[in-house]
């Protein structure tokens, strides 16, 4: 039985400050949780949409290090170049906060407390090895040596770049500490465990019983951990950047940062919304949504979940519909290989051009598998489809109510088959969309809107009311007057995706006032509403542009070899 929910939460993967974000973060995240967010408004629900950066953990520390900074400027940095970028793109956050913020200080601190007062913790002591000369343990991340698989003499404490293993620190030969270069000692140090064990009963009958309606990915990927059998997971770390463990022993510990991130989504609704934010937390007829890429998948369906269930207050997920990876010209993204396009520096070579990167991204979403950008497609979809497609078809449209109608909606007159055909053809598409959309099948859903304009586009070029326009006036008013109840769909069908051509369009068509209800109505637009001017929606994208962006990535490459060890 499906239940039914008053309002819906959405959650976006909260990115870490330590880089700018890039195609795939929007790819993999941020589109689809914004078309999602969009799309709920549309139709009228209740909808929060909460982002934020992630501030805390080790790759921030190591950075702010290795720059000779503090770790809080290094954040402060990127979360403003963060922000910015998602401004720009039109992600629609209801509140884009931080993690090194007082409330979520607050909050992550009191979560952590309440679950030791509960006894939902196990603590545990164990030998980590421990910097003598700069007197602090070190994370897996502060370790190198040498790989015992592949002999890589700099590999890390939890993993090997160049084999791919994962590693232990104790399984380095000659760890050396990246602090001070110094041999590190083993001491032994204690932390504090959530006991997944105790949870596994109850998640494998939420995840693989109640829901089989995950995406497979999602459901997949879970299945292996519960299969495997749940370990504790360490919730603090011996490190000085974080939130300190309130209670007693914790001194000189933090809170692991996957264990304040999560509870990043709570403070910020805190933060959105002071007095009632349990509303969006503890009230059953919420629906909670994590819009993540796969390598979050295990934080967001176990993790988290159980964390929530050991403060015993709080609602689980409704869905956490994961990507899967985008890569770059086939090879995959990585911030510290340069290899990425940065949405900033996307902005300065493409200004107002953010919807041809929300279309493309969306129309190649790595919503079931890895998916490949590649500046060659970018450059086709929008010149055949985004300028060939909708932008012709709207313009034609447009051009000729101006020229024989002054602008005018001109009357309809009786329908004939291949009018009605056309109309037929989008009777469903409310529907269609809504099964797409409901089901995180954005990609799909984008498709259909993409048919509405080519339904569009062949109606015109069948009909040819440019000819008829001289021997039949009234068939060439009815032909227009249809193509235009066409166009206001589209601004609709359009809106979530594509939200800066769509508010263009409406102010073309002179309509503000669609909404997803009004999709799939042929009267839309009455007849003598006056039109304004047409401009176009979209403009080609020329070879010089495309290759200029291609030029740029072969010289980060010849950059990466140079400096290769
Ligand atoms: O993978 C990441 O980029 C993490 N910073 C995501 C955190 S999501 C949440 F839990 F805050
Ligand atoms: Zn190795």
């Amino acid at each position: 039985m499906s239940k039914t929910f008053q309002r819906t939460l959405i959650t976006s993967a909260l990115p870490y400050a330590n880089g700018p974000v890039h195609i795939g973060h929007l790819a993999g995240v941020y589109i689809p949780a914004d078309i999602y967010a969009r799309y709920l408004r549309l139709k009228g629900e209740e909808v929060l949409f909460i982002g934020g950066s992630d501030e805390h953990g080790v790759p921030i520390a190591l950075k702010a290090k290795a720059e000779g900074i503090t770790p809080q400027e290094i954040v402060d940095r990127y979360h403003r170049i963060i922000k910015k970028s998602f401004e720009a793109f039109g992600i629609t956050f209801d509140i884009y906060s931080r993690t090194t913020s007082k409330i979520h200080h607050q909050t992550a601190s009191a979560f952590f407390q309440k679950l030791y007062e509960k006894g939902e913790f196990i603590e545990k002591t164990s030998e980590q090895y421990y910097d003598e000369e700069a007197g602090q343990f070190l994370a897996d991340r502060y370790i190198t040596g040498e790989c015992p698989h592949c002999g890589n003499k700099h590999a890390y404490g939890d993993q090997c770049e160049t084999c791919g293993t994962a590693l232990s620190p104790l399984d380095l030969v000659d760890p050396k500490s990246t602090i001070s270069g110094s041999v590190p000692v083993l001491k032994e140090t204690k932390h504090w465990y959530l006991p997944l064990d105790r949870h596994e009963a109850w998640l494998k009958k939420w995840i693989l019983e109640d829901h089989k309606e995950w995406k497979s990915n999602v459901y997949g990927q879970c299945k292996s951990w519960l299969d495997m059998g749940l370990q504790p997971r360490a919730v603090s770390r011996d490190l000085d950047w974080g939130i300190p463990i309130p209670v007693e022993g914790g001194e000189g510990k933090v809170l692991y940062v996957w264990f304040d991130a999560p509870v990043g989504y709570i403070s910020n609704t805190i933060e959105h919304s002071p007095d009632n934010w349990e509303r969006w937390w503890k009230d059953k007829s919420t629906r909670l949504i994590h819009f993540i890429g796969k390598d979050n998948i295990v934080f967001h369906c176990i993790v988290f979940p159980a964390m929530l269930k050991a403060d015993g207050t709080y609602i689980l997920p409704e869905n956490v519909p994961a990507n899967e990876f985008l890569n770059l010209e086939s090879d995959k993204i990585s911030t510290s290989r340069n290899w990425a396009v940065w949405l900033h520096e996307y902005l300065e070579d493409f200004p107002e051009k953010q919807d041809v990167l929300r279309y493309v991204l969306t129309a190649n979403a790595p919503e079931t598998k890895d998916n490949d950008f590649t500046w060659k497609d970018f450059q086709a979809r929008n010149n055949n489809e985004l300028v060939a497609i909708f932008g012709n078809f709207v313009n034609r449209a447009m051009v000729l109510i101006h020229k024989y109608f002054e602008g005018n909606i001109p009357k309809r007159s009786d329908l004939s088959d291949s009018d009605r055909a056309t109309l037929d053809e989008f009777k469903h598409m409310k529907r269609d969309l809504e099964t797409c959309l409901d089901q995180f099948r954005f990609r799909d859903a984008l498709k259909e809107a993409m048919n509405l304009a080519r339904t569009g586009n062949k109606y015109l070029a069948d009909t040819e009311p440019w000819k008829l326009a001289k021997t039949d006036i009234g068939r060439a008013a009815t032909i227009l007057n249809i193509a235009m109840q066409i166009t206001a769909n589209l601004a609709i069908a359009f809106e979530s995706f594509l939200p800066f051509s769509s508010e263009k369009l409406k102010q073309m068509i002179n309509k503000k006032d669609l909404t997803w209800n009004n999709l799939g109505s042929i009267d839309l637009l009455n007849a003598g509403h006056q039109l304004n001017q047409p401009e176009l929606l979209f403009e080609k994208i020329e070879d010089e542009a495309i290759e200029k962006q291609i030029q740029k990535l072969q010289d980060t490459q010849k950059a990466n070899r140079l400096n290769e060890p």
